[in-house]
């Protein structure tokens, strides 16, 4: 038997031990200001699990454009430089890992088997492909139809929209469903198990910080069963060539990576497509949502975005000239202000091994040069460039005419020299591949909307929920949005 004093003894030196090392925790001079955290081991987790936003922003505040926190055992550098940090970051692909990074993502959230999340090459050739095909324009020319001709029929004459007549529409829910719909169908065609899929993928991405923070399976069991099921019937979905035959030319091509190569698993292919699913739909989604919400809750603006739509319909051909729709500085604008305020995504790479780069302090003539240790983390979380107001006065507002050349210098400054400020898109070789698609999920469902609604708002927007869902991924709105839809009886006009 062990006396208590013993005990007490041996529990004491392992704490001292413990905090010892906690203490011992350190930077050498050439890399970035390091910040230990007050609690051992779990380093500044606790306040990083919370709520990232006032801890990363502060610490922005007191150390500039980089700095390193301890979280949980691991280095996590924060690198916010506009001017060129981030830029050499992207650029370096000797030096940092997508893959690596999300590996426990890929595995704890989206289910990747476990060959898959190990093969980082094999990955990387899927990035390959999936940037060959959205950067095609052909290619993503016929995707888009699809997304065309489903977004209409989700609101034509046949549709539950057809005689609204003033009723009270939650136009978060619309914008929802819509979207993903028409997005499902484009790029996994009409064998898409939608309707079994689509709540249990919206409770999924309801709870996703409970996955991320590894709730055991007995809290969130909601979470998990929608989860599986998505995870199942995607599953089945790729184990039938006939359905699989008829969806995209991207979902085919992958489909035909994974069928030749060794991940030829139910398993394997569900997972990675589950990934890609929540990629691309669970930022697009939102950001649609949060671009008509703007532009239908300024009276003014509205009525120039619905003159710009008429202006574009042709009666013969009874279609928008959607080419030049996307192009329109003014939509092109609204949609990168939306991007720009509620992008919320961080950006990240593993570093492979030891990695030099120069780092801006508030101007590109006070440079420094920082090591980035190998085996640590980088994160770029694209709030922090954006919400910058040296760069953007009122950085919190939306204001859909930010990026209209005429206030290039007032309302968006530095965009000479501070070339990063805004990248909703990451950068470099894994910069996102789907912006194109975005734009166009965005502007066909503003188009659709105004073009056969009139849309009164009846409340205040709602807000982002931010809290733990900081940095991950186009802000989710915080409450339903309540508007009133009446059909329009004649097509809109523009105004000369
Ligand atoms: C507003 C909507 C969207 C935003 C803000 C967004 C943002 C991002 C960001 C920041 C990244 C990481 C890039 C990096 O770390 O350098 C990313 C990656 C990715 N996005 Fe998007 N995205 C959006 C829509 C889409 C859509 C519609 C798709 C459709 C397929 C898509 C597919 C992907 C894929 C596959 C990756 C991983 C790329 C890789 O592994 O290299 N995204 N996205
Ligand atoms: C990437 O980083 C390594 C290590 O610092 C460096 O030698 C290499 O030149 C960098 N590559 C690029 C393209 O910046
Ligand atoms: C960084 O990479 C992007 C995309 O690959 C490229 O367009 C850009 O020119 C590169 N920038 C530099 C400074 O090499």
């Amino acid at each position: 038997m062990f006396s208590l004093e013993f005990l007490v003894s041996v529990v004491a030196i392992l704490v001292s031990g413990i905090i010892l090392q906690h203490l011992l925790l350190s930077a050498t001079s050439d890399e970035p200001p390091f910040i230990r955290g007050p609690i051992p081991f779990l380093g500044a987790a606790l306040s990083f699990a919370r709520d990232p936003r006032p801890l990363l922003h502060r610490l922005q505040k007191k150390y500039g454009w980089i700095f390193t926190v301890y979280v949980a055992g691991q280095r996590i550098t924060i690198l916010s430089d506009p001017i060129f940090g981030n830029r050499q970051v992207w650029n370096n692909s000797t030096s940092v890992s997508l893959p690596m990074f999300t590996r426990y993502i890929s595995e704890t959230l989206f289910k990747f088997t476990k060959s898959m999340t190990n093969d980082f090459e094999f990955q990387e050739q899927l990035t390959k492909k999936v940037i060959s095909i959205l950067n095609s324009k052909p290619l993503l020319a016929d995707i888009v139809q699809t997304l065309k001709v489903t977004y209409l029929s989700e609101v034509d004459d046949s549709s539950q929209y057809a005689n609204c007549d003033g009723d009270v529409i939650d136009l978060y829910e619309y914008c929802r469903h819509n979207v993903y719909y028409s997005s499902a169908r484009a790029l996994f065609g009409p064998g898409f198990p939608f309707d079994e899929i689509y709540l249990p993928y919206i409770r999924f991405e309801d709870d996703i910080t409970k996955f991320v923070k590894g709730y055991p399976r007995f809290l969130n069991r909601e979470g998990y069963n929608a989860r599986q099921k998505v995870l199942d019937e995607l599953g089945s979905f790729f184990m039938d060539p006939s359905r699989v035959a008829q969806s995209s030319v991207l979902v085919r091509s992958l489909y035909e990576m994974f069928t030749t190569s060794t991940h030829n698993t139910p398993a394997d292919l569900s997972g990675f497509f589950f990934a890609i699913i929540f990629a691309s739909k669970s930022n697009s989604v939102p950001a649609a949502f949060w671009m008509l919400a703007n532009i239908g809750a300024d009276a003014e603006l509205k009525a120039e975005v619905e003159s710009i739509i008429a202006r574009h319909y042709d009666p013969n051909s009874e279609d928008f000239d959607w080419a030049a729709l996307v192009e329109n500085p003014l939509l092109v604008s609204c949609f990168k202000e939306t991007v720009r305020l509620n992008a919320n995504v961080i950006s990240g790479r593993h570093v492979t091994q030891d990695l030099d780069i120069k780092v801006a302090h508030q101007s590109e003539q006070h440079t420094k040069e920082y090591r980035l240790r190998k085996g640590s983390s980088i994160m770029m979380s694209v709030n922090m460039l954006h919400w910058n107001e040296e760069v953007y006065p009122d950085p919190m507002k939306w204001m859909g005419k930010r990026f209209l050349e005429e206030n290039k210098g007032n309302l968006v400054r530095h965009s000479d020299k501070w070339r990063t400020a805004y990248a909703p898109w990451g950068g470099g070789a894994h910069m996102c591949p789907g912006r194109f698609l975005a734009i166009y999920e965005a502007v066909i469902q503003l188009v659709y909307t105004l073009a056969r609604f009139d849309v009164e708002p009846i409340e205040d927007l709602p807000g982002p929920v931010i809290g733990d869902r900081y940095g991950g991924g186009v802000f989710k709105a915080d409450r339903g949005y309540r508007v009133k839809f009446t059909r329009r009886k004649s097509p809109l006009k523009s105004v000369a």
